[in-house]
């Protein structure tokens, strides 16, 4: 895997790069649509491609892992081959999924055990394990075996926790190191830096992934309930050490909002389930602000669900239609609303791309967190 620094914006230090994978080459920053078991809920591959412009998507190993799991995967060639989806996808190692989805889970130095949120059947996942799993899965980018603290978290515990996740992040290196790709095409796997909102953790894990020297890193940790202006601080502090030549992952974030804060902070790729989860509630998130199609102003109102993107089903139908498809319970309301978060998303950091490349990134920020900020 390669990353080509394109631009970089002089007055915020947001990045505009190319990452090189074998299912072909993403444009950052980018976002993610979250592909938990392997699909995006509501979205067909095709409109993935056609409507929301996806480059890449996340699956989730606690999840594949449970069903329908390796062996199947393996049956099939991998993920690529099982869903469809022939460009690059990343896969969360699943230490975040055991610990906000499992039941009975217990932390040891050797790993987590826990037990599946389906069938209450009991696992064992450890690093090598997980390394192991994302093997026969088949991800372009694969992800370390963390602990992601939650918050508020006492500064000991998130030391503590920090130092499992090192050694942790050790043991899947060597392990990934020493075994193969199983469908002949290359795959990277990620560190991430943990640390809760403590400064001088956050210094130490960034300087601990930086020292593997992988193709990307991730910031893990953040959006779990900390005030905003924690986690843009953690972000700057971590992005000042990581490596500026591989690109930066920032885990589970965000809002709009958030994604452009972290851009500026020199983040390059980012994933979050708020588009499609919020989406299936009725919140849309557009060019124009922030709308609950469930809302009685707009049962009356023909315009299109979002005019101000280019294409597609946001163009071809109508608020008024889609408040009716909700208020009928119709599972297109449900894939109108995940196509139009997604495709305004990805519209978003395209966007943002565009104007660090012309090097006018702060001043169209200014503009824009207004905008998407904004409730119609
Ligand atoms: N998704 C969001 N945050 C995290 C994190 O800290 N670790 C992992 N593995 N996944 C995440």
């Amino acid at each position: 895997m390669e990353f080509e620094l394109i631009a970089t914006d002089p007055e915020t230090g947001a990045r505009a790069g190319l990452l090189h994978t074998a299912h072909g080459t993403i444009e950052t920053p980018i976002f993610m649509p979250v592909g938990t078991v392997g699909s995006v809920k509501a979205v067909m591959q095709e409109q993935l491609k056609q409507d929301v412009k996806a480059q890449i998507i996340l699956g989730n190993t606690y999840h594949l892992y449970l069903r329908p799991g390796t062996e199947i995967l393996e049956k099939a060639g991998g993920l690529h081959k099982f869903n469809g989806w022939d460009k690059p996808i990343l896969t969360d190692s699943g230490g975040y999924q055991v610990f906000s989805l499992s039941a009975n889970r217990k932390l040891k130095e050797e790993g987590a055990l826990f037990q599946s949120h389906i069938d209450g059947s009991r696992h064992l996942f450890t690093p090598e394990s997980v390394m192991d799993i994302q093997r026969s899965i088949g991800a372009d980018i694969v992800m370390a075996f963390d602990e992601c603290t939650p918050y508020p978290c006492e500064y000991n515990d998130a030391k503590k926790s920090m130092e499992m996740t090192h050694r942790w992040l050790a043991r899947c290196f060597q392990r990934f190191n020493e075994t193969e790709p199983k469908y002949g095409y290359e795959q990277s796997l990620f560190p991430i830096v943990q640390g809760s909102t403590y400064k001088d953790l956050r210094i130490q894990s960034a300087e601990f992934a930086a020292s593997m020297e992988a193709d990307g890193n991730a910031i893990g940790g953040l959006s779990v309930g900390e005030p905003e202006q924690d986690m843009y601080e953690m972000c700057e502090l971590v992005t000042g050490i990581l490596p500026k030549t591989k690109p930066r992952y920032l885990m589970g974030v965000g809002t709009p909002w958030n994604i452009l804060e972290c851009i500026g902070l020199g983040v390059d790729m980012f994933d979050c389930v708020m588009p499609t989860r919020n989406g299936r509630n009725g919140m849309l998130f557009t060019t124009e602000g922030v709308i609950n199609i469930k809302n009685k102003r707009w049962a009356d109102d023909f315009s299109p669900i979002d005019a101000g993107l280019d294409g597609g089903s946001s163009n071809t139908y109508t608020k008024a239609y889609l408040r009716h498809l909700f208020a009928a319970q119709e599972i297109l309301g449900l894939q109108l609303a995940s196509l139009q978060n997604l495709s305004f998303y990805l519209h978003l950091v395209k966007e943002a791309r565009k104007h660090i490349i012309a090097g006018d990134y702060g001043k169209w920020r200014r503009e824009q967190m207004e905008i998407v900020k904004r409730r119609l």
